[in-house]
């Protein structure tokens, strides 16, 4: 760890805890003079692993106590499911950084460093204005179903307008209210995107979170599963699958889902274990049955999305 402290001291001070989620804690942070001759004013945030965080406010408060450690243990509260080991986590955030620089304009956070040592890492971005959607959820000004929504469709035409001239295929893979940063008047932006499955086959596990993604979805079908799970959501004020604990079709092997399901398959899983009409029976049968198609459709992008988009919102 002394490399990723002695990094940290030489270029930033950290100042006060942004957030923190199931692997990382987000400080402000401020370049030091030395370091702000070299890359510019501004303050950052920068994201290290818990652990390495813990280990660092330790070592500040032994010394001066430099920021408010209560921050840290503010959790937004999330339910992760995935097979990443804590000699895993350097790996995962050198992939989570490399795949927040590759993402083209401005849905995700610029990245700037990143550094690792021993099972320690920190990277460090851009600071996003505005607040996550959890904590304006909880502690906002309320918003109406409607604008939610809006924010919503926002986020799916970004992340439609990314993927429609081919290439390669852009999404976050782990959409939920913690990993959506808001600012009314702005756009809507992403933190925190789940890494590739089976990463250059190495143990590097994929982390989602299973209460926005019950049948533990890969890439942009996740995004359209989990867009879905929290338009449910907002419509019932809570979690439709907070009680589960699993994915429903996860076969974890050493690395990632093996086990595919048949469209079959999806719909009787659906039907049983994620219906629609036990969960929303109130729902007008038109908008219930696109909901449900977002949410089992092997071949549903982002796009269906976009086009059936008013239509359930002229029956919500
Ligand atoms: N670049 C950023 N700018 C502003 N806030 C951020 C930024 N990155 C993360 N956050 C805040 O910090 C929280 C935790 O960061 P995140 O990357 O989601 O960590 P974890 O992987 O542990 O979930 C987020 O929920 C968000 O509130
Ligand atoms: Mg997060």
């Amino acid at each position: 760890m002394l490399l990723v402290y002695d990094e940290l001291c030489a270029r930033y001070t950290l100042e006060r805890v942004i957030g923190a989620g199931g692997e990382g804690v987000v400080f402000h942070a401020v370049p030091t003079s030395s370091h702000r001759a070299g890359s510019g004013e501004h303050p950052i945030a920068l994201k290290m692993d818990s652990a390495g965080a813990a280990q660092y406010v330790g070592k500040q408060e032994a010394g001066e106590t430099r920021f408010d450690t209560k921050g840290l243990y503010f959790k937004t509260g999330g339910y992760t499911y995935g097979s990443i080991k804590g000699g895993d986590i350097p790996d995962v955030m050198w992939h989570q950084y490399r795949r927040i620089g590759g993402f083209p304009g401005k849905l995700f956070p610029e990245v700037y460093e990143f550094a690792s040592a021993g099972p320690h890492a920190w990277y460090t971005m851009e600071e996003l204005p505005g607040t996550d959607m959890r904590r304006a959820l909880v502690d906002g000004p309320r918003r109406h179903f409607r604008q939610w929504a809006a924010v919503l469709h926002e986020l799916v035409e970004q992340l439609w307008q990314l993927n429609r001239n081919s290439g390669p295929w852009y999404w976050h893979g782990d959409i939920k209210p913690e990993n959506i940063i808001i600012l009314d008047g702005a756009p809507v932006r992403l933190v925190d995107p789940a890494i590739e499955p089976n990463c250059d086959g190495a143990h590097v596990g994929m982390t989602f979170t299973v209460q926005y993604n019950p049948l533990g979805e890969e890439r942009g079908r996740a995004d359209v599963v989990a867009i879905t799970v929290l338009l449910i959501e907002l419509l019932l004020g809570e979690n439709p699958y907070r009680d589960l604990k699993f994915p429903l079709r996860a076969c974890y092997c050493s690395s990632w889902i093996t086990a595919k399901m048949t469209e079959q398959q999806r719909l009787e899983a659906l039907r049983e274990r994620l219906s629609l009409p036990r969960i929303i029976p109130a729902l007008p049968k038109r908008s219930r049955s696109i909901l449900e198609r977002w949410l089992c459709g092997s071949s549903i992008g982002y796009h269906d999305m976009l086009r059936d988009w008013d239509a359930v919102m002229r029956a919500v």
